[in-house]
C-alpha cells in the first residue's frame, strides 16, 4: 500500500474500484513469479471468493517469547501481517475483513501491553490513512469506543469520517470488543426501541448488531493454532468456515491467507441442509 518509503518498501496497492474483481493476470502479476504467491493465486477461483473474511490475530506473545524479546515487539511486529493481510484482501476483492485487535477481556492485561497496543492502533492509522482512502478502503470500529483512550478515539473517529463514503473494500476492526456484549448491546436497543417480542426476528436482530448491513463471516481465520473463537463475533459466525492455522499472527503474509481462501474453496457449505439427494432408507 502507498505509505511511507522508511515504513515499507513494498509496491503500491493498486486503487480496485469497489465493482473491479482482480483478473488472475493481474494477481499473477502481483504476485513475484515462481514465488509460493503466484502458485496459489493460481489455483483461486474468483467466482467463489469468500465476501467476508474474519481473523482473530493470535499468538503475538509467543512469537516474542521465541525469539527472547518483550511481548509487546510481537504486536509492534503484528502490524506488518495487518498491513499484508488489508493489501491482499482489498487486491483479491474481498468485500468484507474484520480483525480482531482488541477484545473487552484484553484490558485484564498488564498496563504496558494495552498502552502499547492502543499506540500501535494509532500510529497505524496516522501512516494508513491516506492510503486506505486512496485505495477506496471503509475504515470501521466494531465496538464501543468510549472506554478507550481520548486521542485513539480521535484518531479512529478520523479514519471512519475519512473513508466514510468510499465503496471498496470494507475493513473492520473490532476493538473494546465482545460478541456477548454486542449481543447484550443489541437487545437493549431492542427493548429502548419498543420493539415488541412478535416482531423482534433474527433479520431485526441482526440490524441492532454492529456489523448491521454487513454480511455475516464465510471464512473466519485464527492464527497460532488455538481452537477457539474467543468471544469474536459470536451471533455472525453461525455459519463461518473456521480455518485454523498453526503460524503465529506476526509471521501470516499473503500466501497463508490464499491457503485459506483455497481451503475454504474446498468446503461444502450446507447451512444444515444437504447438497446431495440422500439414500433416506425404507423399501
Ligand atoms: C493476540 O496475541 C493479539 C492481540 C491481542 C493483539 C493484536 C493486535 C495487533 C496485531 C496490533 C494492532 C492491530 C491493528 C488492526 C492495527 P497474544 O498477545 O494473545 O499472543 P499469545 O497468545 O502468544 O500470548
Amino acid at each position: 500500500m502507498c505509505r511511507s518509503g522508511s515504513e515499507d518498501s513494498r509496491s503500491s496497492l493498486r486503487i480496485l474500484s469497489h465493482d473491479t474483481q482482480m483478473s488472475l493476470e493481474d494477481l499473477l502479476a502481483w504476485a513475484p513469479s515462481g514465488s509460493p504467491e503466484a502458485a496459489l493465486a493460481g489455483q483461486v477461483d474468483f467466482d467463489r471468493l469468500p465476501g467476508h473474511v474474519a481473523v482473530i490475530m493470535d499468538g503475538n506473545g509467543r512469537w516474542a517469547a521465541q525469539r527472547h524479546l518483550p511481548r509487546v515487539d510481537g504486536h509492534r511486529a503484528g502490524i506488518d501481517s495487518v498491513r499484508d493481510v488489508v493489501e491482499t484482501s482489498a487486491r483479491l476483492g474481498i468485500q468484507v475483513l474484520t480483525l480482531y485487535a482488541f477484545s473487552v477481556e484484553n484490558w485484564k492485561r498488564p498496563p504496558l501491553e494495552v498502552s502499547v497496543l492502543m499506540g500501535l492502533l494509532k500510529r497505524y492509522l496516522r501512516l494508513e490513512l491516506e492510503s486506505l482512502a486512496a485505495n477506496d478502503i471503509r475504515f470501521r470500529v466494531l465496538g464501543h469506543m468510549d472506554r478507550l483512550p481520548d486521542d485513539v478515539r480521535r484518531e479512529l473517529e478520523v479514519g471512519q469520517d475519512k473513508t466514510h463514503s468510499n465503496h471498496g473494500m470494507l475493513f473492520n476492526v473490532a476493538l473494546n470488543y465482545g460478541g456477548r456484549a454486542e449481543i447484550v448491546h443489541a437487545a437493549r436497543r431492542a427493548i429502548a426501541a419498543g420493539v415488541r417480542p412478535s416482531d423482534l426476528d433474527e433479520k431485526r436482530f441482526g440490524e441492532l448488531l454492529y456489523t448491521s448491513g454487513q454480511p455475516d463471516p464465510d471464512l473466519l481465520i485464527r492464527t497460532s493454532g488455538e481452537m477457539r473463537v474467543s468471544n469474536f463475533l459470536l451471533w455472525q459466525i453461525a455459519y463461518a468456515e473456521i480455518w485454523v492455522t498453526e503460524t503465529l499472527w506476526p509471521d501470516f503474509r499473503a500466501r497463508h491467507l490464499l491457503e485459506a481462501i483455497l481451503e475454504y474453496q474446498k468446503r461444502d457449505r450446507r447451512y444444515g441442509g444437504i447438497t446431495q439427494p440422500a439414500f433416506v432408507g425404507g423399501r
